[in-house]
């Protein structure tokens, strides 16, 4: 899956109950079927999470029917039938399945393929907590024999956003609907009965009935399309080609009358679909454009060709996630994959265009060749995620997008994974069973610490060695599925092919990395040539909450410069080590882990910190931009850890105000926020507000002589950084800025037909005219909101009504996110999070959270991105005892309601607000005493 909000449906058996009892008024439950709640834990097979290894299946039929209008008592419904051929591989009497809220219309059939009959069905249980239907036959069924097993069933297509689902918008004013699916990892089971694995991988026949004015899509190519009658119903019966063998995970059919823009790609049929009016309007354009490219790329970075003849992708108004890879058939949130010339801003453009490399990605890594089971999604994800750099720099080549990685992923995993309550990437196999422990996965760590030590790993290898590994694992398991150390074997092999030299094997290396929690910070002693690593730990009085193997130290590879100069690259393979090399004469200076490919910190002796201040402050270019930024996000974070002095850390700003590039500007931006969000509420604040206008200053007007305003700069991170200027110079009450951006806001309320503002700055002019207007500019914002039909326009209003100041308005805006027909229940803890960011919003964010738990849990639990966004967005501010015992007491008393997959994220906002408490105790007074007199 992409990056973004995810929220999946509530698993747990009172949204079971709930959904049974509402089905169960339109058909019967046939009387053989019944419904037992799972007892205790024990070794029978059905109350365990894992499919026993006694089936195999090979080839699915199914047929589904989605109902894109309410029956009678107002439900959505589909029904389906389904046949699956699946080989004995151990004998056994019981069929175990998955099956999750689907209601058997009537009972199962079972027969034999081979020369023996089928042994008769005894009893059917249907087990809610497993998501099984239970089987049972009278005699066993034969290993080596194969069996067909053939069901009826009808679900609801509810608006979960899970499984088959439903998503409703409105185009010239007449609702429509959409219906679609999202599986991974466990919601397959929802929309037909099936083995739902994914090394459980088959061949899969999908057929869909649907009503003539809509179209049908699907993984496979379209391969008949006839109208029937169904019940006395006209309806189109479209029927795709066979997958490919797949895991069920991938799979997706979509019922719709959206329109599409198609390109041929010699063979290959490339499509983008969306609502009509988002087509016609060209906002499919530009996914169309770079998506033949980014799979041309694909192709010969994996020198494997892409597997299936089309390529489809679909941006749907609800989605949970950013967008899921499903095989041939690619669903986007509109954000991810839409984008308007006019109205998207570059940010939107280069979400759209990476999201996309992601995905396609995938069609070989993840589709193609899948991982055995669930604990190694840090593998798929983490190189989807590194690979998506590739990929979307292939189609915007000026645009140093690789650069970006440091910042997006290396800096933002490294907040986390510094936490003593972090974990490792790879999880063992028997430690992942529920579905809520598979949900927990898709996390930061999963995505970005991944990329972030395969983007280290291809570095040393070098690019070539590590494309030649991937390409011999991708053509070595295709079809098939694998386990992490599977890519670590075929890359040893091109390391030993290629005598590329190496201080211990792959896996050796990757072992460090993979299997212990957290990251080293590297220490260089240049006045004795001593090189130390240790646990780089934000908090230094915690101790890691699990043991590692491996004492927390790792093989560190340690690329590094002598003024300037390149140096071979230094393994660092204990503890401790000394180099001469590493010592400095005169003048020199030593700058290490050059661009950050290395997944680790560095601190050096305050004599060579002092130096590189130096050079900072009077021949910047000697250091790569990249690393301007590192040095600002290692100082704030040592200092934050108590390893240097805060002030040090302060004085790696001190450069920004000659500086225009956005790297370093991005970072001390970030690192300074958490100074904002721990002091906005005390006397540090003043003084720090007037150090930071005065910093930005020079940018400010160094962008308004190049731009006036008006002009978009050349350059693409020149546009983001245009951005910070802008909305620093406003938040730090530069005049000049807030008249612009108030005296534009106000022409577009004059006159709403006519929104001159740029594109690439609405976000902050929305943000800063909303925070310094009341309720006619929020209001005109909503009414906006409503009307817009750009889901990128829709995302900068929702997230800029998070900055109004008057509590009341937030408040009101709290309470929309609990009706779906206001804010969309993809967009609700997102929303509820950007309130939260505000200082004003986070008090009242918090108390609504706290009030509403049960509802927001029971909505949203399942999931994951959103929902540990969720807890850590409210709690982020958090750094007073009192902060402390509230959140305690939140954990006490939702106890018995649970945290889904934010527990862990709950964990994490205790820690760190322990931490918080402690470090504002210890650096206020030295914090207000530099902002009084920077130096
Ligand atoms: C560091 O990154 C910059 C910008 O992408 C690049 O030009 C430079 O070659 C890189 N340096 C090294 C040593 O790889
Ligand atoms: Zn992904």
């Amino acid at each position: 899956m992409g990056k973004g909000f995810y929220i999946s449906n509530t698993v747990g058996i009172i949204g079971i109950v709930l959904a049974v009892g509402a089905l169960s008024t339109i058909t019967a439950l046939p009387a053989a079927i019944t419904s037992l709640p799972t007892t205790e834990p024990s070794i029978e097979p059905w109350d365990q999470f894992r499919l026993p290894q006694t089936l195999s299946p090979q080839t699915y039929n199914v047929t589904l029917w989605p109902r894109l209008e309410p029956d009678p008592t107002g439900l959505y419904i589909f029904t389906g039938m389904s046949s699956v051929v699946f080989t004995c591989v151990i004998e056994t009497d019981l069929i175990l399945i998955h099956s999750n809220k689907l209601n058997m219309t009537n009972p199962p059939i079972l027969t034999a393929l081979g020369s023996s009959p089928a042994p008769a069905i005894a009893l059917i249980v249907m087990h809610p907590i497993t998501q099984y239907m239970a089987i049972h036959l009278t005699e066993k069924l034969i290993a080596g024999e194969s069996y067909e097993l053939y069901t009826e069933f009808l679900g609801e297509l509810s608006d979960d956003l899970g499984g088959f689902y439903r998503s409703e918008y409105y185009e010239g004013g007449v609702k429509k609907v959409v219906a679609t699916t999202q599986m991974q990892p466990t919601d397959a089971r929802k929309a037909f009965p099936c083995f739902d694995e994914p090394a459980m991988k088959a061949v899969f026949h999908i057929t869909l009935l649907h009503d003539p004015a809509t179209i049908a899509i699907s993984n496979g190519v379209e391969i008949d399309k006839v109208d029937i009658t169904v019940d006395g119903t006209l309806v189109t019966k479209t029927t795709f080609a066979a997958t490919e063998s797949m895991s069920t995970y991938l799979l997706a059919f979509i019922v719709s009358d959206f329109g599409f823009i198609e390109q041929n790609i010699d063979t290959l049929q490339v499509r983008i679909f969306a609502r009509q009016d988002a087509i016609n309007a060209g906002q499919g354009q530009y996914a169309l454009n770079v998506t033949g490219p980014i799979l041309k790329f694909f192709e010969t970075y994996y020198n494997v060709p892409y597997p299936l003849p089309k390529s489809d992708q679909v941006a749907l108004p609800d989605f949970s996630a950013g967008a899921m890879e499903n095989w041939g058939l690619i669903t986007y949130r509109e954000t991810a994959l839409l984008y308007d010339e006019e109205i998207s801003s570059n940010e939107n453009k280069e979400r759209v265009v990476t999201v996309i490399a992601h995905e396609l990605a995938h069609q070989w890594f993840g589709n193609l060749v899948t991982l055995k089971w669930w604990n190694d999604l840090w593998l798929n994800e983490g190189f989807a995620t590194y690979v998506e750099y590739l990929g979307a720099d292939n189609a915007e080549p000026d645009w140093n997008i690789k650069d970006l990685f440091v910042l997006n992923d290396v800096h933002r995993v490294f907040a986390i994974d510094a936490l003593a309550s972090s974990h490792p990437l790879s999880s063992k196999e028997e430690e992942i069973l529920t579905p809520e422990q598979i949900n927990e996965l898709f996390d930061t760590i999963t995505y970005s610490k991944g990329a972030s030590v395969l983007r280290m790993l291809s570095s040393f290898l070098t690019e070539a060695v590590f494309a030649q590994g991937l390409q011999t694992y991708l053509d070595y398991f295709k079809f098939s599925n694998t386990v992490y150390t599977d890519l670590w074997e075929h890359l040893q092999t091109a390391v030993d092919n290629t005598g590329t030299s190496l201080p211990k094997t792959v896996r050796e290396i990757m072992d460090r990395w993979v299997l212990q929690m957290g990251f080293p910070v590297v220490t260089i002693n240049t006045a004795t040539g001593d090189i130390t690593q240790e646990h780089f730990l934000l908090d230094p009085e915690t101790k890691p909450d699990r043991p590692s193997e491996f004492n927390y130290e790792w093989y560190v590879p340690i690329s590094w410069t002598k003024k300037e100069v390149e140096q071979p690259l230094y393994w660092l393979l204990q503890k401790t080590e000394l180099s001469d090399k590493m010592k400095i004469i005169g003048d020199e200076w030593i700058l290490a882990n050059i661009n950050v490919t290395g997944y680790y910190r560095v601190n050096y002796d305050t004599e060579n910190w002092q130096r590189l201040l130096n050079v900072l402050q009077t021949s910047r270019q000697s250091i790569p931009i990249i690393n301007r930024a590192q040095l600002i996000d290692d100082a704030f974070n040592l200092a934050k850890a108590g390893i240097v002095e805060t002030t040090l850390a302060l004085r790696t700003t001190l450069f920004l105000d000659s500086e225009t590039e956005y790297m370093p500007w991005e970072s001390a931006l970030d690192n300074l926020n958490y100074y904002y969000l721990m002091f906005d509420r005390t006397e540090v604040y003043g003084p720090m507000q007037t150090y930071v206008g005065n910093q930005v200053k020079h940018l400010f007007d160094y962008f308004t002589t190049l731009t006036n305003w008006e002009d978009v700069p050349p350059g693409h991170t020149d546009q983001y950084n245009q951005v910070n200027a802008l909305s620093v110079a406003c938040s730090t009450g530069l005049e000049a800025c807030t008249t612009l951006v108030t005296t534009w806001f106000q022409k577009w309320m004059n006159d709403p037909t006519v929104n001159l503002i740029k594109a690439n700055l609405r976000s902050a002019v929305y943000c800063s005219a909303i925070a310094a207007g009341g309720e006619k500019e929020w209001d005109f914002a909503w009414q906006e909101f409503e009307k817009a039909t750009v889901a990128a326009e829709k995302d900068k209003l929702r997230a800029a009504m998070a900055c109004a100041t008057e509590p009341w308005l937030l408040n009101r805006y709290l309470e929309y996110t609990l009706d779906p027909n206001k804010i969309r229940k993809q967009d609700a803890t997102s929303t509820i999070t950007s309130i939260a960011s505000n200082v004003v919003g986070q008090p009242l964010a918090w108390d609504f959270v706290r009030a509403n738990w049960e509802y927001i849990f029971t909505q949203y639990g399942g999931g994951s991105f959103s929902f540990s966004n969720l807890i850590n967005g409210v709690t982020k501010r958090f750094s007073t005892p009192f902060e402390l015992e509230q959140l305690i007491q939140f954990k006490n008393d939702n106890a018995h309601i649970g945290f889904g997959s934010g527990t862990q994220a709950l964990e994490q906002s205790i820690e760190r607000t322990q931490a918080n408490i402690k470090w504002v105790e210890k650096n206020q007074q030295a914090v207000l005493d530099w902002f009084n007199n920077p130096s």
